[in-house]
């Protein structure tokens, strides 16, 4: 069976070759150097692997206002979150459409740019369209809020890989396509999590799985909001799961570069495409995907895909409702297949996770398989220790 094909067609690919970084490195000398901040940096990353393919570059007018009205790249792509270039005032001045910049990270050109436009954003708007909120304590939203008022569009190439620390799960969209096609994996389903893996992810990630040939589990290690775990202590928290409950011919775990918007119904149709980049078929999405706080309702990241006719997302969403462990079932179960009451049913809120583990107890292992809370009650000892805080 061919492979999904990439979203707009085709796999872009904006990394320099070798012999093309060297003159794109001497060429660009006296170029106007553009510092970039780690978001931005993990943006390029993805546009150039393919991740956020058909993107190029960062969007111009006509691409942001179609994508913040519409939902819709201008040539109709389905793109649901604006990936936009914010740049300080002074530069507006200094810079001509059709110039080249260097995008520089700690100083060092990273990638460059050709300058294709340069605008003034609505956020008012944009914040309202794509959060569904101008409420500065939403972190998006306050993201937003704290990037200069002028955007600079047009394409990248990248020169520079962003540094992991995941060496061996960064896979390229290009890379993992390779392996679902070694490992002969016609329908794959994706897995977005900024969190441990706790019992009701792993029984909807096995659920899909029943229906599919593979398991693609890609935690998003980009930027998250203070409070969220570091990706480092869930990385672990996702191996060791792997390696005691999980079939290996059938599991595979990658990484997400990119940063957390938590913009909710709109974010889960952009990791939904950004999954069928990386060669998944399917795409999981459950109880309040992307959200933060009480900002959108607990399936709205479920009914935005309604508004799209199959053939435009060509990933098709599993979607499932929330699920925990019910002791009268005696076994996980949804809101769908569970008759019980409230009181039967072990659900714990992340915040209250995070604060039991802070004051050093343990979740019930109802709630998150043991070897996952060692792993985080590990993290939480450790972080005490260097006097850091997650
Ligand atoms: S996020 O990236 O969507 O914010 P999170 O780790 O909270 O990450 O959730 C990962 C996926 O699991 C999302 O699709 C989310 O909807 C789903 N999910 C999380 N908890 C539950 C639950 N208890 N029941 C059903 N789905 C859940």
């Amino acid at each position: 069976m061919a492979q999904i094909p990439p979203h707009g067609g085709q796999l872009v690919n904006r990394i320099a070759t070798a012999s093309n970084k060297e003159k794109l490195l001497r060429e660009s000398v006296d170029w106007k150097k553009i510092e970039i901040d780690l978001w931005t940096y993990a943006d390029l990353e993805c546009m150039a692997v393919g991740a956020f393919s058909p993107l190029r570059g960062f969007l111009n007018k006509s691409d942001y206002d179609s994508v913040v009205n519409d939902m819709r790249l201008s040539s109709g792509e389905v793109w649901t979150i604006p990936i936009t270039l914010g740049v300080a005032e002074d530069l507006k001045h200094r810079v001509q459409l059709g110039e080249k910049v260097c995008l520089c990270y700690k100083g060092k050109t990273v990638a460059v740019m050709d300058i294709t436009d340069c605008y003034r954003p609505d956020k008012q708007r944009e914040a309202k369209c794509v959060y569904g909120t101008t409420d500065h304590h939403h972190p998006g939203v306050k993201r937003l809020f704290s990037q200069p008022d002028t955007y600079i569009g047009g394409p990248i190439t990248l020169i520079e890989r962003m540094p992991t620390l995941f060496p061996d799960y960064n896979l390229t969209p290009h890379e993992t396509r390779v392996l679902f096609r070694t490992r002969g994996w016609d329908r794959v389903v994706g897995f977005q999590t900024r969190n441990p893996i706790h019992r009701a992810h792993e029984y909807i990630q096995k659920t899909a799985l029943e229906t599919v040939d593979g398991l693609f589990i890609q935690p998003l290690v980009g930027e998250t909001k203070p409070g969220d775990i570091p990706a480092t202590v869930r990385m672990k928290s996702y191996q060791v799961l792997l390696h005691h409950y999980y079939p290996s011919d059938r599991t595979a775990l990658g990484v997400y570069p990119a940063a957390m918007r938590y913009a909710g119904p709109r974010e889960a149709v952009l990791h939904a495409l950004v999954r069928k980049n990386y060669g998944c078929t399917h795409f999981i999405v459950g109880r309040d995907h992307a959200g933060v706080g009480d900002y959108y309702g607990t399936y709205d990241s479920q009914h935005i895909f309604r508004q799209f006719e199959d053939h435009d997302l060509g990933i098709q969403p599993m979607f499932f409702e929330h699920s925990f462990y019910c002791t009268k079932c005696a076994g996980m179960a949804s809101l769908k297949t569970c008759p019980h009451r409230d009181e039967d049913r072990v659900i714990l809120s992340g915040t209250k996770v995070r604060e039991m583990l802070k004051s050093g107890k343990t979740p019930p292992t109802e709630f998150s398989r043991r070897e996952v809370i060692e792993v985080l009650m590990e993290g939480y000892r450790q972080e005490k220790g260097s006097g850091t805080c997650c």
